[in-house]
């Protein structure tokens, strides 16, 4: 816990931040996790996982805009990527973030640039998934996703597990028949609004996951715990949904033995795959998320 604190705490420095970002030992450090500052390399990521039979999500890692003009600088970098992944043919989507877009500055522009982008996924058979945040921006985000399902059937949104409102968002998503993707939930979160304990957390997932099979439309299961992938592919099977009738979801480069695992026995898997020049906060959360992986750090730093 101490260690995990640390790493947060250390994930917002921003002197830190500039030395690690512009450091020569980073891009070894990042590859790991991070498929690139540009572009072309998360396309040439997705295009390699594709080979792999692996589907992706491309992340630009970008900050919470302070001005429109960035949130529509957002809105240019998101057209172009699922531009560029239509043409490369590529079954790969988008991943956003509300607050890229200009939420915290005008909920009303941030719809419309993202309504700019759902429709251009949809009109090159795509669709864009919209990541959670914090608590704050729950509804929010929600009050979008459905307005924007409405006009065009091509989002995807976020359930966090750790929420104790969950049931009930994932009941009303599903009658509306919007596809969700189901995360345990990264952020920091009061004990009055989310499952404190851990196994808390771990037993709502598995809750909504049968719900999700259940009543779900093209459910994601986003985990890299297998307790909660072992209960996904028993609930499908109870609820006879098929292996391509849903999907697994995990973080690229986080449990390369299940993902190989998983697709070996024929089921759908698509990695998050993050790209960008601001990666040093996704970077160190993804620390943060499992101690060991700070053993990694230190070998790869150690190595010439
Ligand atoms: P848990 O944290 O219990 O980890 C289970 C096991 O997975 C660990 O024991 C370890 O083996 C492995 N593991 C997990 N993280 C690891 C890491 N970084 N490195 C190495 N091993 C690791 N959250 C959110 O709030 N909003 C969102 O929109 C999203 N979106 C999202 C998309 C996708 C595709 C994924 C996979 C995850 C998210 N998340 C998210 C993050 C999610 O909420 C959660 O923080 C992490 O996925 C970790 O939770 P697990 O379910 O993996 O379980």
């Amino acid at each position: 816990m101490i260690l995990r604190n640390s790493l947060l705490f250390l994930s917002r420095q921003k002197q830190l931040r500039r030395w690690m970002e512009t450091s020569s030992a980073s891009a070894r450090l990042t590859k790991r996790f991070v498929a690139g500052e540009t572009l072309d390399e998360g396309l040439a990521v997705c295009r390699k996982l594709y080979s792999e039979k692996i589907l992706a999500t491309l992340d630009h890692l970008g900050e919470n805009v302070t001005s429109l003009d960035e949130a529509q600088a957002s809105t240019a970098i998101g057209l172009e990527a699922i531009r560029r992944i239509a043409d490369a043919k590529l079954p790969s989507t988008i991943s956003i973030k509300l607050t890229q877009f200009g939420m915290d500055l005008s909920a009303s522009a941030c719809e419309a640039n993202v309504a700019r982008l759902v429709e251009t996924a949809k009109s090159r058979g795509s669709y864009v998934e919209i990541d959670m945040e914090g608590s704050e921006y729950v509804d929010r985000t929600l009050a979008i996703v459905n307005r924007l399902h409405d006009r065009f059937q091509a989002v995807r949104s976020v359930i966090q597990a750790y929420l104790y409102r969950s049931e009930k968002d994932v009941l009303s998503l599903s009658e509306r028949g919007i596809p969700i993707r189901l995360c345990k939930g990264a952020y920091q979160e009061p004990a009055d609004i989310a499952f404190p304990e851990k196994a808390k957390v771990d037993e709502n997932y598995k809750h909504l996951t049968r719900l999700l099979m259940e009543k779900g439309t093209f459910p994601a299961i986003a985990s890299h715990d297998p307790n909660m992938l072992q209960a996904a592919k028993q609930y499908a099977k109870e609820f006879h949904v098929p292996p391509d009738g849903f999907e697994f979801q995990m973080l690229y480069g986080v449990r390369r033995d299940l993902q190989k695992e998983l697709v070996d026995s024929g089921y759908r898997l698509r990695l998050y795959v993050p790209y960008g020049d601001a990666w040093y906060p996704y970077f160190m959360r993804r620390l943060a998320e499992r101690p060991a992986n700070v053993l990694f750090l230190a070998r790869t730093m150690l190595q010439k």
